[in-house]
This record gives C-alpha cells, sequence and structure tokens, in this order.
C-alpha cells in the first residue's frame, strides 16, 4: 500500500462528528478501496471541552482551524463549519493555495464563490470536492460528472432541502404546527445553522445554483435563482391541497430554455401519485433529464448526519484514490458565461389563497380583477363559518388554468388593491412535475 492519505477536520458539528465515526468504524474496508489507508492527523472546533461521543485521543487538536491549512503533515482538508465568507472560507483558499486537496459540505462557500475556488485548485492541481453540499447522501454531483458525462441536460428538478420536507410532511400527516416541528428538525441536526436559510429557500437555492452549474456547463449563477420559502404555509394550504390532490413540497427547478437558464426555488402544488410528491420527511431527489438517458431520478436522504458523512466519505476515497477532476467537471476556463432566462415566461396554474370580505357581491367583484389580468379561474372554494363579532372575512382559495407568471402578477397587483381583499394572497405555483 502507498503511504497513508493524511486529512484534518475543521468542523465538528453533525456532519464532523459522522466523518470521523465513520473513518473510524469502516477504517480498514476503506483503506482497502482506496489503496492506502485514511488517517485523520487534525481536527478543530470552537469547544475544545465538549464532549462529541467520538475518541479524538491521538488526533492533534488545532484551536485554530486555519492552521490545518498550513500544516505540513496534511494532505486533505476537509471543511465542516459552513458559511460562505470567515473562517471557512480563508480555510479553504489558503488550504488550495497550499497545494492540499479540499472536501467541503458547504454550499454556501461553493455556490458564492465556488468558480474562483476551483480555478485555484486546478492552478495547484488539487481537488476541490463537494458531493455533500448537495442533496445529502445521493451522489447527484458524481452521477452528473460521471454517469451522465454523455448526454445534454435539458431540466434538473428536485427536492434540495431536507428540513423543509420534514417539516411540510410533518405538518401534514401530524397537524402540527410549522415552528414546533422546524425545532425537531433542528434537533435531528437537519437545519442549518442559521435554519432561515433552510425555510426561506436560499439552502435551495444554492443547490440548485451547483447543480444547474454542473448539468448545463456554466459558471455558478446563484444571484440569477429566483427564490420564495416555505415560511408562509399554513396547516389550511396543506388541507386544501389535498383536497385538491396535491401536496406542498419546496421545489428547485433548473431549465435550459433558448433565452438562457432559468433558475427558481418556490413551494408548489404537485400532483399525489408524481414521482417528487412521495418524497417524504428528511428525503431529497433529483429528477435530471437528459438527451441520451431521459429522465433519471435519484431519491435518498438529504440531510443529518450519516447520508452527509456518507457523502464527504466518498470524496475522500477519490482523493485517496488519486482521481483529481476538475470540480465542475470541465475545466473552468471552458464554463460558459452566466445567461439568465426570467421566470416571466414561465407557464402554469396557479393556487391562490387570501382572506375576502364576506358579502354579497364580493366574489364577482374578485374574479372580475383576475379576469381583467386574463387569469381564468378552474375552481373556488369558499370555507368558514362566520362567527359573531368577527371581522367577516373568510378564506377563499382559488385555484387557475394555466396562465403565465406575468398575467398572473398583473392579477395579483389588482387582488392587492382591492378592498374585497385583506392582507397579501399567498400564491402557490402548481406545477405537473416530471412523468416518466
Ligand atoms: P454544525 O453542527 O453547526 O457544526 C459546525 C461545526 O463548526 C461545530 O463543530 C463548530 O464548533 C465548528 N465551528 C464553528 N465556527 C468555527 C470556527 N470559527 N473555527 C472552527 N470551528 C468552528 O454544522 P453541520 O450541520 O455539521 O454543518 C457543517 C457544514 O455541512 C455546513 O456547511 C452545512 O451547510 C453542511 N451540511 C450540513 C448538513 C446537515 O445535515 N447538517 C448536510 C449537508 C451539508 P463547536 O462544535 O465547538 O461549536
Ligand atoms: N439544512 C440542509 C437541509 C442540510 O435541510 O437540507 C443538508 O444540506
Amino acid at each position: 500500500m502507498t503511504k497513508p492519505l493524511r486529512i484534518g477536520v475543521a468542523g465538528l458539528g453533525t456532519v464532523g462528528v459522522g466523518v470521523v465515526k465513520i473513518l473510524a468504524a469502516r477504517r480498514d474496508f476503506l483503506a482497502a478501496a482506496a489503496g492506502r489507508s485514511i488517517d485523520l492527523v487534525a481536527v478543530s472546533a470552537r469547544d475544545p471541552k465538549k464532549d462529541r461521543g467520538v475518541d479524538l485521543s491521538n488526533v492533534r487538536w488545532e484551536d485554530d482551524a486555519r492552521k490545518i491549512a498550513s500544516a505540513d503533515d496534511i494532505d486533505v482538508v476537509v471543511e465542516l463549519i459552513g458559511g460562505a465568507e470567515g473562517v471557512a472560507r480563508e480555510l479553504v483558499e489558503t488550504a488550495l493555495a497550499n497545494g492540499k486537496h479540499v472536501v467541503t459540505a458547504n454550499k454556501a462557500l461553493i455556490a458564492n464563490h465556488g468558480i474562483s475556488l476551483a480555478r485555484r485548485a486546478e492552478q495547484h492541481g488539487v481537488a476541490l470536492n463537494y458531493e455533500a453540499a448537495v442533496a445529502g447522501g445521493i451522489p447527484i454531483i458524481k452521477a452528473l460528472r460521471e454517469g451522465l458525462a454523455a448526454n445534454e441536460i435539458t431540466s434538473v428538478i428536485g427536492i434540495l432541502n431536507g428540513t423543509c420536507n420534514y417539516i411540510l410532511t410533518e405538518m401534514e400527516a401530524t397537524g402540527r404546527d410549522f415552528g414546533e416541528v422546524l425545532k425537531d428538525a433542528q434537533a435531528l441536526g437537519y437545519a442549518e445553522a442559521d435554519p432561515s436559510f433552510d425555510v426561506g429557500g436560499i439552502d435551495a437555492a444554492h443547490k440548485l445554483a451547483i447543480l444547474a452549474s454542473l448539468a448545463f456547463g456554466r459558471e455558478v449563477d446563484f444571484d440569477s435563482v429566483h427564490v420564495e420559502g416555505i415560511e408562509k404555509i399554513t396547516a389550511t394550504d396543506i388541507k386544501f391541497a389535498r383536497e385538491f390532490g396535491y401536496k406542498i413540497k419546496l421545489l428547485a427547478i433548473a431549465t435550459k430554455t433558448a433565452d438562457g437558464i432559468e433558475q427558481r426555488v418556490h413551494p408548489a402544488l404537485v400532483p399525489e401519485g408524481s414521482p417528487l410528491a412521495a418524497v417524504s420527511g428528511v428525503f431529497n431527489a433529483v429528477a435530471v433529464r437528459g438527451d441520451r438517458v431521459g429522465l433519471l431520478i435519484l431519491e435518498g436522504r438529504g440531510a443529518g448526519e450519516g447520508p452527509t458523512a456518507s457523502a464527504v466519505l466518498s470524496d475522500l476515497v477519490d482523493i485517496a484514490r488519486g482521481l483529481v477532476m476538475p470540480p465542475f467537471i470541465v475545466p473552468t476556463s471552458h464554463l460558459k458565461k452566466p445567461e439568465k432566462a426570467g421566470i416571466d415566461r414561465v407557464q402554469g396554474a396557479y393556487y391562490l389563497r387570501f382572506l375576502a370580505v364576506d358579502r354579497a357581491g364580493s366574489m364577482a367583484d374578485i374574479t372580475r380583477a383576475l379576469a381583467e389580468a386574463s387569469v381564468s379561474i378552474e375552481r373556488i372554494v369558499q370555507r368558514g363559518e362566520r362567527k359573531e363579532g368577527d371581522t367577516g372575512r373568510m378564506p377563499v382559495v382559488f385555484v387557475t388554468h394555466k396562465t403565465d407568471e406575468s398575467s398572473m402578477r398583473q392579477a395579483l397587483a389588482h387582488l392587492e388593491k382591492h378592498q374585497e381583499v385583506a392582507g397579501t394572497p399567498l400564491v402557490i405555483r402548481i406545477e405537473e412535475g416530471e412523468s416518466r
């Protein structure tokens, strides 16, 4: 066997501890698979006294994670701290500049700085691997880089945030409150340090921007992703969706169009019985359409200790085997510049929920406002009992026929000014999703 691959792990939280556990538990198998042992030489985190439930007695502790990037006895820096800036970015930049391979699970870093980091990795002939950054345990980066290299990819549609999918699934199954279920997701180690990145759709947008770059051979273009989160989805919406034959999912969609690349993350109603509707709990799924392979759907756990650490280890084994590939499949000099296609041209049906004044004629006024924007209505549901002393406002749900995004926006502008409507209407796109 050749000499060991010496690694330093910065960050010993959910993912870091998972990596340490697998390195210990599968040491012999990994050494046989890689042709050399993978030795944990140094670790770093904020609190040296915290009991992390793993044996680190033979491993050097560094108070300053950045020292790992300069240590002579480290070949690979494994960055598991998180965040697009600060220590994580400094650590990765220094490691690459010092000719060390980098493995990271940090989608914020790759979505914001992936191309400049990849250039640095290429200049120094080292690997920058980030399988764990997208869709947890699903080997989607490997699939795009290796298994699907023969294909021209036309679309990528995914459920890319485990926390949101867990919240939506639990709310539907148990009727529990959004905030309460989010706390569970945090306790299970699914959520980001700042969970607003999860529920606000930003985490899924980071992942989508990375996938879109890999799929379409363009530089990562995170700023062009249209992002909406799940914060405004209520148990009422989930109930209505079910009644209409749909489930609500946070979808991430990237499509190659004649005008450029369209990237969007938003909640959507997807038909019950469609492949994405069946993805529940912390599971993620990615549906990729290629010109040769057709539709390919990968599903697996998208967050948590085991699945994420599993992806980190696959990157380490590749490096131990001597595989150093361009981080974005092709060298950065071959990547095309970003070209954004806005979402105005998107066509689809919509679910609209708002509070309407409960009086004769109000519904007619609202439907007229929609008609003025050329939005036609497929279904209207009004629910709720008027109680003495209440404001007389009832939740009303409209499902529209297929229309375009710009007409829908025009309709919303009309509705928001309308006296019959209290507050801003909630709008959820209806996506028919991928069919086999
Ligand atoms: P976490 O549980 O919050 O752990 C973060 C770790 O970083 C902690 O050990 C913390 O130290 C350490 N840390 C924070 N600031 C530091 C600093 N300045 N110097 C050294 N160490 C520092 O986070 P995580 O869930 O493991 O996530 C780590 C990364 O993986 C993030 O980029 C995240 O987006 C990504 N990721 C997470 C998951 C998941 O399911 N959790 C899945 C995919 C990707 P202390 O422990 O001492 O506080
Ligand atoms: N917070 C992320 C999620 C972790 O819930 O999907 C996995 O990237």
